[in-house]
Parts: structure tokens; sequence; C-alpha cells
């Protein structure tokens, strides 16, 4: 970790934009009693990156540079300048009257963790490498038929009931529903338990703090209680509320003469272990940004952060490492989305507010590839797995990869899995712990049950597709969410979170309900390292 004195330089340096290179350098830079004279005759000379030797040069312009304590501010009576390539003008030619010290723009969080020298190369000399594992464009098959519903919810059974098997959570092998009733008396006590794998159906807190739920397998459903705890028990602790649909374990046995009910000691949910992330190799560290709900088109569109931020993306060190922008969803703000949505419109052409957003984004420095995914705000079916934006919006963006929602891809060998999140929604409607306000935690229980969006029938619309695409079999490296208009990043079992920021102020409705989003926040993660900062535009 760097020192503190280091990082309020390393801050100074790149507020001026200016790349360290290499720990011979930074030593220089920390032996200086102070970097002022140095940042100026950089600036005059218009030098940008500072190895050992530039740094030498550029002192050597400085009058009395052996000795800078007295000549911090008002004995530093020029600028000097280093002579231009080609040009054979002698070093140190004054043009122009000291400037007083440099202000400090408001600065990145956690920048001085972000370290520069871990870029051995800017982001536009290293060549793209995206490889998509999941997108539905043009791989959606369903009629949306009794069956296709049937198929989707016996794929996720299967697959996360396998992740459940291979992975040895359970103590011991399930057994189907319909065995287990066949065989109820012999499984009446606790001598005799067995365990149940299925999807979790109807659950309700009943009076005396049980948990009345059913589980439901490819042969049958039966009823289950849980009950309170007398004791501090595990179980309950960790028992937030069980999502419509979800796939669990259960062990136990039954109670109960007439329509006897399975009697819970023990809830299983799908594996998650300690995930160890898979990096970007040295040669290609490069970082992604990511940002979502940009909700162009609407009259609470931030347009001024927004300038500001292409500005910082032009003139940034930083930003000349990110090879990479990553927007999930709710681009634009999109028409009839909700009703009374006109009023609060200012561009009420759907087409003018894609237009609009490409041109925004034609202000990206190109040596950044952009990604781009729809939401529930966008053009596009809002039964997910959503595909790409459609072709004719498509042509107006020159430098944009168009992919579905969700999509699972990787950036350099680095898993991505970029998730709008409008099953937040129904996970904070669901479980006791998820609020708008901690849209992570909704995140890690996605990530906990292995599945983006359990809940049919409530407030996301799922296409039935007949492989459930939306199951994570795979543990990503990032994690990325937006949808909520707040901001997060953090991690949960090795797994990078992201909650993109959003580029829209308080809406009316958000008011009412007071909630305050987190606008105009960029998240910036070092593919190599996995060192993030998050930079703030307002
Ligand atoms: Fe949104
Ligand atoms: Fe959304």
């Amino acid at each position: 970790m760097v020192s503190e004195n280091w990082a309020v330089r390393y801050r100074k340096l790149t507020d001026a934009g200016l790349i360290v290179l290499g720990s011979e350098a930074k030593e220089k830079i920390e032996s200086l009693s102070s970097i002022l004279p140095m940042l100026e005759a950089a600036r005059s000379s218009d030098v940008k990156l500072l190895d050992s030797k530039t740094i030498d040069d550029l002192l050597s312009l400085v009058p009395d540079g052996t000795d800078q304590k007295s000549n911090t501010n008002s004995d530093n009576k020029g600028q000097y300048t280093l002579p231009k390539r080609g040009n054979d003008s002698p070093i140190g030619r004054i043009i122009a009257a000291p400037q007083s010290e440099l202000e400090i723009a408001p600065r990145p969080h956690g920048l001085e963790y972000y370290d520069m020298m871990d870029f051995p190369m800017e982001a536009k000399e290293i060549d793209s490498e995206i490889q998509i594992h999941f997108d539905i464009t043009g791989k959606s098959t369903t009629e949306g038929t009794m069956s296709d519903i049937q198929n989707c919810f016996n794929s996720r059974l299967s697959q996360i009931r396998n992740l459940m098997i291979s992975n040895r959570i359970l103590p011991r092998k399930p057994i189907s529903i319909s065995e287990a009733w066949r065989n109820r008396q012999r499984y009446s006590s606790i001598d005799y338990e067995i365990t149940l794998v299925g999807l979790a159906e109807g659950p309700s807190w009943a009076r005396s703090g049980s948990l009345i739920f059913y589980v439901e397998d490819e042969s049958g459903t039966q009823k289950c209680v849980l009950k309170p705890p007398s004791d501090a028990s595990p179980i309950h602790a960790s028992m937030d509320g069980l999502m419509e649909d979800e796939v669990i374990g259960v062990t136990g046995f039954f109670i109960g003469d007439r329509d006897p009910a399975f009697l819970v000691q023990d809830i299983h949910k799908p594996p998650l272990q300690n995930h160890v992330k898979n990096p970007a190799g040295e040669d290609s560290a490069v970082s992604a940004a990511f940002l979502s709900d940009i909700h162009l088109g609407s009259k609470t569109f931030l347009d001024k952060p927004w300038e500001k931020m292409i500005h910082w993306f032009k003139n940034d060190p930083l930003a000349r490492t990110i090879k990479y922008f990553v927007l999930s969803g709710d681009g634009v703000d999109g028409v009839g989305i909700y009703p009374g949505q006109d009023r609060h419109l200012a561009i009420k052409d759907l087409f003018k507010q894609y237009s609009e957003l490409a041109r925004l984004l034609d202000e990206v420095p190109d040596w950044i590839d952009i990604i781009i995914l729809p939401g529930n705000h966008d053009a596009v079916r809002p039964a997910e797995p959503q595909p790409s934006l459609d072709p004719e919006i498509q042509q107006d963006y020159s430098d944009a990869v168009f992919v579905g929602n969700p999509c699972d891809f990787s950036l350099h060998g680095v898993r991505v899995l970029s998730y709008h999140g409008k099953s937040i929604d129904d996970f904070v409607a669901t479980l006791r712990s998820v609020s708008y306000d901690k849209p992570e935690i909704a995140m890690k229980a996605m990530l906990e049950r292995r599945h983006l969006a359990p809940s049919w029938g409530n407030k996301t619309p799922l296409s039935p597709e007949p492989e459930d695409n939306m199951v994570i079999n795979e543990i990503p490296d990032i994690f990325v969410t937006g949808h909520v208009h707040g901001h997060y990043v953090g991690n949960h079992k090795g797994v990078t979170l992201l909650h993109s920021s959003t580029w829209q102020d308080q809406t009316d409705f958000q008011r009412m309900l007071g909630f305050q989003p987190k606008p105009c926040i960029l998240s910036v993660v070092n593919l190599h390292t996995f060192a993030t900062a998050s930079i703030p535009f307002v």
C-alpha cells in the first residue's frame, strides 16, 4: 500500500494529467520537497509521461531545483519548457508567468489504491478481447406455452440440483417427492430423515412463527413446515424468507397421520464457495468502466456531469487505462414505460432518444469499446432474458457491442456477469434483509440462490426458454447490476460486486418514495488486479 504522502502527491500528479512510469521515477518524486515546480515545468512542456530521465530534465529547468523548499510558490519567477520533439529550441525557454498552487479538482474515491504503475501499457495499445458466453439474442425459442414453462422450470431444477449434488452440500442423496410420499410412514421420525430438492412455492409465515411452504419437483408437490426456533437456531438466523420458485433442498421427516406435512429440520441452499478470480494477464492489464441507467430523454438526465465525465475520459491518465465501458441497461428513458411518463420526457421520440445517446457516446475516446445491454426502459421485449437492441437502433452507434440482458462474457479472460437488475424489485418485496438503498444484498441473494430472477409472475417478466439461462451456473469474477439507481462497489465470497450508478437525477416518483439515487459515479475495475475506483462527477 502507498504511503499517505505518496497518495497526496499521486493525486496531484493525476490531477495534472501525469502518469508516473517506474519505481525510480516514483522515488525521485517522493524525494522532492515540493512537486509544484516540476508540475509547472511538465505542464508548460506538455509532458504527460514521467519516467526517471524526464523528471531529471524537468527538474533541470527549475531554478534552484536542488533546494526547492525555497521555491514552492512565489519564488518561482518563470515557466519552463522542455523542447518539443523535432524542435531544436533550447531547453529552459521562459514562456509565461508562473501559476499559483494548482487547484485540485474533486478526485476519485479509492484512487490511492488504484496504482497507475499497475498498467505497463495504455489501453489503446492493447487489442480487444471480448468473449460472449451467453446472450439470448437470436436464440430465443419459446412460444410461451405451458410445456415451455414446464421445461424452463425443469431445466432450472435439474441445473441447480446438479450443482448441489456435485458440490456435496446435501447430507445424503436426495429422493423424489413421489418416492418420499410412497414411503411416508417409514420416513416419519428424526431417525429416518430424508432430503428433497425442489422449487419453493407459496411461502408464508404462520401466526405460530412457522414458515409454511411447498416444494415441487418433477414428481409431485409436498407441503413443508419449518417451525420457529426454540433457541437461536442457525436455520432461522439465516432465514430471510424464501423467494417464490427458488430451488432449495430440505431435510426432515413426515408428521401427522392425515395429510402429513414434511417437518423441515434443515434448509439447503445451492453451493457458493469462496471464488478464486481469474485475472487478465499482466500484458493485458487494462480497466473496465461500468455505468447503467443513463435514461437519456428524461428531463432529469444530468447533462453537465456528463460533459465533465467526457472531459475526464479525454484527459485523465486513469481514463487511458480503460479499454471497456459496460452500460448495463436503461440507456434511454423510453416511451410509454409507465403512465404519465410523457410529462417527464425532454425527448419524446424513442428513436431520437437513441440517436442522442449515440451522439453522446460518440464523444467517448475511440480506444474504448462500449458494451451495451438493454433494460426495462429499452425498446426490446421486457421478458428476460432480453435480446439486444434492434439493428435499426444499433446503426447509429459507431463503436459499440450490443448484447442481451443478462449477458455472461469475458474481457481478457475475466468473467463478467452483467444483469440490468429488474428482479431486485422482487427481492426487495420478498426478503426481509433487502431494501432499495442496499441493492448489493439482493445481488448476494442472487448469487446464493444461483439465479438472477427466480420468481415467476411477480414484478420481473420472464421468458420461459427451454433452458433456464437465468441460472448462475458459472460464478463470475465481476457481477454487475443497475436498475435501482444506487451505487455499490464491494466483494462477496471472492466476487467483485458492482451496482452501477445512474445518470438520472431524483425523479418525482423516487422523491415520493423518499428514495435518494446516487447518480454520476463511474465504477472502474483493473482487470489484472481487481483494484477498483469510484469516480464521482457531481
Ligand atoms: Fe433505470
Ligand atoms: Fe431499470
